[in-house]
């Protein structure tokens, strides 16, 4: 993954520490000590030599679900490479942009990024973005430690393709495994994201379409299903051509699945036939371990899940919504020959992953006397809009903070929908719905659904001064109003 361009002429300061920090890390490590002045990074020219990796947003095209379209994705690939360094290791990736005539940015989801909030990449709150054409080179710690991923922070860009596993190993194991595997679920769309929006805000706008359609879309996506991908691949429904994915495993061996729901539509139900699952982690941070025959990922959430290889043969892996359209891929075990497993219906077994059961496995301190804030969710179809206690982003408040500060958000989600909203910049704790809070070890999380017609009260710290972003992660949601800034002082 490493891009380095030799380069005959005379060499910066600069540019020798950095051949000296590819020479000693090798692949995409830069050093974890850095000379003062070398922190931030510099402008970058096509000619300079650069010891990181390179994530070149582009164009192509693919037929991930058997349907070609023009996919936008990193290094021509559908997710983009893996990002895997070492938990406290400084990670510097130079991101081209390539896309032609659109600006681009990079967000490292799951990244607290302490004291580097400009490297957040949320286009207009950390930076502006990086015009067509350019490129920027973002550096910073790498922590926490976990299953995290990047996108695209710019507009509806990330539902093209431009997404991809970010993985940070712990220093400390948090479980026995063998080896783990990134599981990568994205919804997808023929249609690329603007046509979507603009065919949501009419669409919404008009006549309501046929009732039952109607009810689907209102209560679980604003775009009807079209195809799920594990890894890139699918199968739009009728075509039975297009390879799925596939996971090879060893009989005896434990696997970490690292799952990942990267989409801008739908939550996805995640089941592997006749395997439980046992969760180790979410958005990064340990949890007591549960088994579960199922678990619902949210977007821009991640579990890491056990899986135990003690069967043979070959079994379905499924991601379906919620009312149980699928995508599938292939658990193979080594020998197995290479036919598909019959086409049986979903079985999603009794045991699913509930909140409750979330449980921190670190001690937990909740600050004392929060700061409450109420937030209540709000939507119309009519005009099409998402809103936080009546404000649309850009439009609104933002949400200031000294830092330091303990706060506790009430969420009210009167709406029909579930809102999948995730803090950048820190964790924060679950505590549950009002009248049972859990205040002894509520999990850590990043992302947390706050489901339709409930209440949901969360509560962090505000460790981490700068300018933040706080949103629903799905992307119409997004893109029409449901976000916040949340600026911690001083920063
Ligand atoms: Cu996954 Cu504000 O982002
Ligand atoms: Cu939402």
């Amino acid at each position: 993954m490493q891009s380095r361009r030799p380069r005959a002429t005379t060499h910066s300061r600069r540019q020798f520490l950095n051949r000296s920090a590819a020479l000693a890390a090798g692949a995409i490590l830069a050093p974890a000590i850095l000379l003062p002045g070398c922190r931030r990074s510099l402008p970058v020219s096509p000619d300079d030599e650069f010891s990181g990796t390179v994530l070149r947003a582009g164009r192509f095209t693919a037929a991930p679900d058997g349907r070609s379209r023009e996919v936008w994705g990193y290094n021509g690939r559908l997710p983009g490479p893996v990002l895997r360094v070492k938990e406290g290791d400084t990670l510097r990736v130079k991101v081209v942009n390539d896309l032609g005539d659109v600006p681009t940015s990079v967000h490292w989801h799951g990244m607290h990024q302490p004291g580097t909030w400009q490297m957040d990449g949320v286009e207009d709150v950390s930076r502006s973005p990086i015009p067509a054409g350019s490129e920027f080179v973002y550096e910073f710690q790498a922590t926490p430690a976990g299953t995290h991923w990047y996108h695209s922070h710019v507009g509806v860009q990330y539902g093209n393709g431009l997404f991809g596993p970010l993985i940070v190993e712990e220093a400390t194991p948090i479980a026995a495994y063998g080896r783990d595997e990134i599981v990568f679920l994205t919804d997808w769309f023929l249609q690329p994201c603007d046509t979507l929006l603009a065919g949501i805000l009419k669409g919404m706008d008009m006549k309501m379409p046929e009732k039952k359609e109607m009810k689907s879309m209102k209560d679980l996506g604003d775009v009807p299903f079209q195809s799920a991908l594990i890894n890139g691949k699918g199968r739009m429904a009728g075509d039975t051509t297009s390879p799925p994915a596939t996971l090879e495993v060893k009989k005896g061996e434990t696997v970490r699945l690292r799952l990942i729901n990267g989409s801008s539509t739908y939550a996805l139900r995640f089941r592997i036939d006749g395997h439980p699952l046992t969760v180790i982690a979410s958005d990064g941070a340990p949890v007591q371990p549960v088994t579960v025959d199922n678990l619902v990922v949210n977007i821009g959430e991640r579990f890491d899940v056990l899986l135990k290889a003690d069967q043979d043969g070959a079994h379905w892996v499924r991601a379906a919504t919620l009312d149980g359209k699928e995508g599938r891929a292939i658990l193979r075990y080594a020998g197995d020959p290479a036919s598909a497993p019959e086409a049986t219906p979903a079985q999603w077994g009794e045991r699913t992953l509930t909140p409750e059961a979330m449980r921190s496995r670190s001690p937990v301190a909740l600050g004392e006397k929060p700061r409450e804030m109420a937030l209540e969710l709000g939507g119309s179809m009519t005009p099409y809009r998402w809103s936080i206690n009546e404000q649309l982003y850009p439009k609104s408040d933002p949400i200031v903070l000294e830092k330091g500060e303990a706060v506790r958000f009430h969420f009210r989600n009167p709406t029909g929908m579930d809102h999948p909203f995730h803090l950048h910049g820190h964790y924060f704790h679950v505590l549950g719905k009002p009248g049972a809070l859990n205040l002894k070890d509520p999990a850590q999380k990043d992302t947390v659904n706050v489901p339709a017609k409930e209440e949901l009260v969360i509560q962090w710290q505000a460790t981490n001064p700068g300018r933040w972003f706080f949103h629903c992660h799905i992307e119409w949601h997004l893109a029409t109003g449901m976000a916040r800034v949340i600026e911690i002082k001083p920063y």
